[in-house]
């Protein structure tokens, strides 16, 4: 299996969009080692779109910029394995890519083998330029099979958008994790829209097969390429980490991560929130107590019986009280439970019945629930 628990990396969109290179890519692998990304479990170094030449070579391959990339694909690869940490490509089923870069439409063969000769590790798979008439379904479904018979373990990351209700199908064309929604941006807007939409769709999530509610804004505040109108408060991008850890998400980072700042860090590190995401039963949250003062509980089982709970204050200014009755975990009233904090790494007590978190306007308190026996 080749993502039995969600994959973890990073991804130069959000900050770079079409300024990406080789420099990047290399300073930003250093950064995994040098400020523990790599130990905390992330792993994929993602380039996205904007990376080839506008036209393919005579003999029809894909070509990378020699501006942006002059030591060339492979070279850089082998880079990124030589940090021990795997490296991502990105494609389009459609004529071009979003940007208009050439795609893989009735290349995906010789594409799939080039990114397989390239030593790629992940492919991001995008959506625009379909040609008229053309089944989407079957065109991803053509490049899963053209990178499988490379005979190179590809990740397969597949970016439909979430139309056609992916997550009923893409991992029959081989992908391992599905975009769910549109594009995000480093606003609480769009956090709020994504992560708390993924209502309902935690029965198609589980080991090897993820749905992806797109890349990490955290940490852009307004910068980049998706950065938006001054960005997110730090509680704002706490929340959206916490959300995706407990959606079982694909955890790609989206801000520069050589320049973070020590709240940034500290939250794409968290250990016990990564722990998880991470969990290797791969059950991704749902959602047990909606709208309550606008106040949201989601709820996701852990393979040693506990559970991990989120609780999510929506209101613009007001402290919220947000019970968590454990009726709604399936626990018995009267049983006694560990409430630890997921943040600080701290237990926060015994409780019988239920707990209760004051959480600040758009804050997350992420808490482990665990039976005593
Ligand atoms: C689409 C995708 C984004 C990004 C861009 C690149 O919009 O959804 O994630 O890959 O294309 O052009």
């Amino acid at each position: 299996m080749l993502a039995p628990t969600p994959p973890m990396g990073w991804n130069s969109w959000n900050t770079f969009g079409g300024d990406v290179n080789e420099e990047v890519v290399r300073q930003t692998a250093d950064a995994f080692l040098d400020t523990g990304l790599k130990d905390a479990g992330y792993e994929y170094v993602v380039i996205d779109d904007c990376w080839s030449l506008r036209e393919r070579g005579p003999d029809g391959r894909i070509v990378a910029d020699p501006d942006k990339f002059p030591s060339g694909m492979k070279a850089l690869a082998d880079d990124v394995h030589a940090k021990g940490l795997k490296f991502g490509m990105y494609s389009c089923a459609g004529t071009q890519t979003c940007a208009g870069y050439p795609g893989s439409y009735a290349n995906e063969e010789p594409d799939a083998q080039t990114f397989a000769e390239w030593g790629v590790d992940f492919l991001k798979y995008d959506y625009c330029y379909k040609p008229a008439g053309t089944d989407g379904k079957a065109l991803y479904r053509r490049m899963g099979q053209a990178l499988r018979q490379t005979g190179r373990p590809i990740l397969y990351s597949m970016c439909n958008w979430g139309q056609d209700e992916p997550w009923k199908w893409a991992a029959s064309c081989g992908a391992h994790m599905w975009r769910t929604t549109g594009d995000i941006v480093d606003s609480w807007k769009s956090i709020q829209e994504i992560g708390f939409g993924q209502a309902g769709l935690e029965c198609y999530a589980g080991p090897n097969r993820w749905n992806d509610p797109d890349m990490l804004v955290v940490g852009l505040y307004g910068k980049g390429n998706v950065g938006f109108a001054g960005g997110c408060a730090d509680a704002e991008y706490r929340t959206h980490f916490g959300l995706w850890c407990l959606l079982a998400s694909p955890l790609m980072i989206g801000c520069d991560v050589r320049s973070m700042t020590a709240f940034v860090h500290d939250l794409l590190t968290a250990r016990e929130a990564i722990a998880i995401n991470q969990d290797p039963l791969g059950v991704q949250a749902r959602r047990i107590g909606e709208a309550w003062l606008h106040g949201e509980v989601w709820a996701k089982p852990l393979a040693d019986g506990s559970v991990a709970v989120g609780l999510f204050n929506r209101t613009d200014s007001e402290p919220r009280l947000i019970p968590l009755p454990w009726e709604s975990l399936g626990l018995h009233d009267r049983r006694e439970a560990i409430v630890r904090d997921l943040w600080t790494c701290e237990d926060i007590g015994a409780f019988r019945g239920s707990y209760v978190a004051q959480v600040a306007p758009h804050d997350c308190a992420l808490v482990r629930v665990r039976p005593c026996l």
